[in-house]
């Protein structure tokens, strides 16, 4: 863990929820040892949605939709995310869980690989969440890249890989998962923070070509 634990629990025990469906997600998540970003890069997620008065979102690894739903409620009512996942049955779940949260018209489905869906859309995003497996991270950045407005944010998680990325001799994964950020930090038109929470996060804004 890289935040220490008892702060974590702090920060859970004073967290309050959106929607209660949240809580039910994390429960079925914990049931089944299911990697969602849980509660508190879900609070960040819904913040930047808030602040950054975002429209459209399209996350990639949506998982049955625990990420997905935290951006989704802070979307105004004529917003979208679209969500990519490769298995079908998280999506039916989603599917189930939008609806139980009142907000199934903001959210879009998409069944497949990111790495093949991505090209084939035919709008930019505000907001693009990467989530997807960890050893692609590099090969789908410049997709992601082409569909993210100038000024929009691409949102990363697992960028610090339970603390791996400091290691010397590094499995590939985690090869792969250094060199992502490195890009991050380093492409022209990107500004890149990084956030240690949880497994850490980045947050990457595209800036207007210099
Ligand atoms: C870490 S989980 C996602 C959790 C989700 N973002 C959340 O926090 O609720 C990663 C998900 O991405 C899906 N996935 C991984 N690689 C993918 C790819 N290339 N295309 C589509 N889905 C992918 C997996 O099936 C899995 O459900």
């Amino acid at each position: 863990m890289i935040v220490n634990p008892d702060i974590e629990t702090y920060l859970k025990n004073i967290s309050e929820y959106p929607h209660p469906v949240l809580k039910e997600m994390e429960e079925l998540a914990e049931e089944r040892s299911f990697p969602n970003v849980g509660p508190l890069v879900g609070r960040l997620l819904y913040a930047l949605v808030e602040f950054g008065h975002v429209h459209t979102v399209l996350e990639c690894g949506s998982g049955f939709g625990y990420s997905a739903l935290w951006m989704a409620l802070a979307l105004p009512e004529n917003g979208n995310i679209t969500c990519i996942e490769y298995d079908a049955r998280n999506i039916e779940l989603g599917k189930k869980f939008f609806e139980k949260a009142g907000i199934a018209h903001k959210v879009t489905f998409l069944e497949g690989d990111a790495l093949e869906i991505v090209p084939t859309l035919p709008q930019t995003f505000d907001v693009v969440m990467n989530d997807i497996d960890k050893d692609r991270y590099t090969k789908i950045l410049p997709e992601l890249l082409k569909k993210l407005r100038v000024g929009g944010m691409l949102i990363t998680d697992n960028v610090l890989w339970k603390g791996k990325v400091i290691e010397e001799n590094p499995d590939d994964r985690t090869r792969i998962i250094q060199e992502y950020n490195r890009q991050l930090m380093t492409e022209e038109n990107l500004w890149t923070t990084i956030i240690p929470l949880r497994d850490g996060v980045s947050l990457s804004i595209k800036l207007r070509g210099k």
